[in-house]
């Protein structure tokens, strides 16, 4: 649990280039940097979801990536999965929605009836917060309190992680940096949509640790609250 008792502690972990982009480009799937991350780094990155109560992506990652959210490469229970899409728009044969472990999808009172009564179909767990739009602060609490979650993993994409950081619902981040560079304008990078102006507004880290996992750097921080 964080210091917030009504919300999880929130790790945030992700594959980044050294540019700090998400993907190669704009619409294609993480797994094609994914399938250059050392076992070690799959490893780490796995472990890390079995030691988490939940696991959150935006629905476009769902709907690009079509992840499982599952733990692989160690043993380990798989955590809940949470998809935030406001008007349900995942797809009724989406992995995500397999029989591993339970699914909440999170929508805003906007969700079509019908969509929400197929995902139930497939055995989601649909949790409605927020009137247009997902309410994440209000989600996190929802976690907590109906589901015990106490420890929440966030794995992107860059629109999620960046709503999440502009509500300060992050406490850490784990990045598993590969050695590439993607460039690319829109190419979606570790944070969007943040309205930084000025040195105020910056998000300030404290880097706690940093290491090796097979050739990939491992850089972990924690987020100040200032
Ligand atoms: N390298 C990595 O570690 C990694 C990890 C994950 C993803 N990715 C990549 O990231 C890309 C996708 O990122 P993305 O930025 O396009 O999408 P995203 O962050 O995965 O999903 C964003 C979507 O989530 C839904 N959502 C619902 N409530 C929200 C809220 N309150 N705040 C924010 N989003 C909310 C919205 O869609 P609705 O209209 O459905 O509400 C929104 O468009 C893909 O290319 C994927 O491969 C990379």
């Amino acid at each position: 649990m964080s210091g917030d008792q009504n919300r999880p502690h929130v790790v945030l972990v992700s594959e980044v280039t050294v540019d700090g982009k998400l993907t190669v480009t704009r619409g294609a799937s993480s797994k094609l940097l994914m399938q250059f991350m050392s076992h070690e780094a799959e490893v780490l990155l796995h472990r890390i979801r079995a030691e988490s109560d939940a696991i959150m992506v935006g629905s476009n990652t769902i709907r690009i990536d079509n992840s499982f959210l599952t733990v692989r490469h160690v043993q380990g229970k798989n955590p809940i999965r949470v998809i935030p899409s406001s008007r349900a728009d995942i797809s009724p044969d989406a992995n995500v929605l397999s029989a591993d472990s339970p699914t909440i999808i999170a929508v805003s009172e906007q969700a079509d009836p019908v969509k929400i009564a197929v995902l139930k179909e497939k055995g989601a767990h649909i949790e409605v917060v927020g009137k247009d739009k997902v309410d994440l602060t209000l989600l996190m609490s929802r976690l907590a309190s109906s589901y015990g979650v106490s420890r929440l993993m966030i794995e992107g994409g860059s629109t999620l992680n960046g709503q999440m950081f502009s509500l300060g619902l992050i406490d850490e981040i784990v990045l598993i940096h590969l050695p590439f560079i993607a460039g690319g304008s829109d190419t979606p990078s570790l944070v969007g949509g943040l309205a930084t102006r000025s040195v105020d507004d910056l998000i300030r880290l404290e880097l706690t640790k940093n290491y090796l996992a097979g050739e990939n750097l491992i850089t972990e921080y924690k987020v100040r609250r200032v």
